[in-house]
């Protein structure tokens, strides 16, 4: 199918932390971008942005200003994705949204790039981009599901603040110098002081007693991995961190796996990488995970707690602004190119993007 050279890309949230980090990982990949429009709120109107190398004017995000938009990245929040993705689709831009609005709507796939590309074929317009705590568990996951089978996932997770937007890590900052100032600590974003805590609450508490963030993780996991009925618990805890989520994962596979032969099937994933050596310290960090693209793991071990060598625990640690949120849109973005599926399926045979109108 032919393609354009080079695309129309809108992105909604660009003076946003995610939004920045899409425009960067953008330019970082040469991603074929003919015109960029970076879009925010009428806050932000007229405020210039350096991006591809050149200053950009931000513009307010409307219904109007998807017009001529190829590919439509959304991180502006719930609310704005709500309200203007289907219009943004219905102009025959195609978005891939960062926010939770979509992400359980039958008819739109959620996508992680390495584990079910595939299901971007059928999209209408709209593309859900999962949740960064999701993001990260699913490719690990995937290896022991391909390998030997997944009875049971139970993931505790140790969330930074990036993950809630840059008022949060404002409000980290702030927190310390307080508490080095000898003053109070504010407390806005989160319910409770952040600095030199952890708190068991990520978003909103649901009447089954879980967060959202942890349900999200629960329901996003089985859609990604083509397992309905994957038992799985979530604990989501924030932390004190600026960048990168990390996770405990404890898994019962459905055949045994001895950890060699898990560390091998995590390293076959393509992104994934592989650092346990316990005897040289050596295992996943936030710090060292910040900036960079791949997913972490190590502390891979037997659990014991369980029979016949069914039992597997590790910790998995990823940027969760790039790989949780922009590096994984843009790669959704790059798969869409490659593979001819940048207009929504029933629009593709009537009109292969970049043909004339
Ligand atoms: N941070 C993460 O790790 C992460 C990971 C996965 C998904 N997400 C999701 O990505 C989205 C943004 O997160 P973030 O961390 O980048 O938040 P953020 O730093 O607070 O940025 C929010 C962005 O949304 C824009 N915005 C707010 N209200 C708007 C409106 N009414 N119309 C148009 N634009 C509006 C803001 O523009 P102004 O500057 O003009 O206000 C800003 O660009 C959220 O849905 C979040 O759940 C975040």
């Amino acid at each position: 199918m032919s393609q354009p050279s080079r695309l129309t890309v809108a992105v909604v949230g660009a003076t946003g932390v995610v939004g920045r980090t899409m425009v960067q990982v953008l330019a970082e990949r040469e991603f074929p971008i003919g015109e960029l429009r970076l879009l925010a709120s009428g806050r932000s109107v007229g405020r210039i942005v350096e991006a591809l190398g050149r200053p950009i004017e931000v513009a307010e995000a409307t219904q109007a200003a998807f017009e001529g938009v190829d590919i439509a990245l959304f991180s502006a929040g719930g609310d704005v994705s709500k309200e203007l993705a289907p219009a943004a689709a219905a102009a025959g831009a195609t978005v891939i949204d960062n926010s939770s609005a979509w992400r359980m709507d039958p008819e739109v796939p959620l996508v992680v790039s390495q584990v079910n590309q595939d299901d971007l074929e059928w999209h209408e317009g709209i593309i859900a981009n999962p949740n960064c705590s999701t993001m990260q568990l699913a490719p690990v996951l995937m290896a022991l599901r391909d390998g030997v089978g997944i009875d049971r996932v139970v993931v505790d997770t140790y969330q930074s603040v990036s993950g809630t937007g840059a008022d949060a890590i404002a409000e980290l900052e702030g927190q310390i110098r307080a508490h080095v100032a000898g003053e109070p600590k504010q407390a806005r974003v989160y319910p409770h002081p952040i600095a030199f805590n952890a708190l068991p609450e990520i978003d909103v508490f649901l009447d089954n007693g879980y967060t959202k963030e942890e349900w999200k993780v629960v329901t996003e996991s089985r859609k990604i991995l083509h397992l309905p009925e994957l038992r799985l618990s979530c604990t989501a805890v924030r932390v004190p961190v600026f960048v990168s989520h990390s996770e405990a994962v404890h898994v019962e596979t459905t055949r045994p796996l001895t950890p060699t032969a898990a560390r091998k099937l995590f390293a076959e994933v393509p992104g994934v990488v592989v650092q346990d050596d316990p005897t040289s310290h050596e295992y996943p960090l936030a710090t060292t995970a910040a900036g960079r693209d791949e997913i972490f793991v190590g502390r891979v071990r037997q659990d014991p707690s369980l029979d016949g060598d069914r039992g597997l625990a590790f910790w998995v640690v990823s940027d969760n602004v790039r790989k949780g949120a922009a590096t994984n849109a843009v790669e959704i973005a790059e798969a869409l190119v490659e593979r001819g599926w940048v207009r929504a399926r029933s629009r593709r045979a009537a009109r292969p993007v970049g043909a004339p109108a």
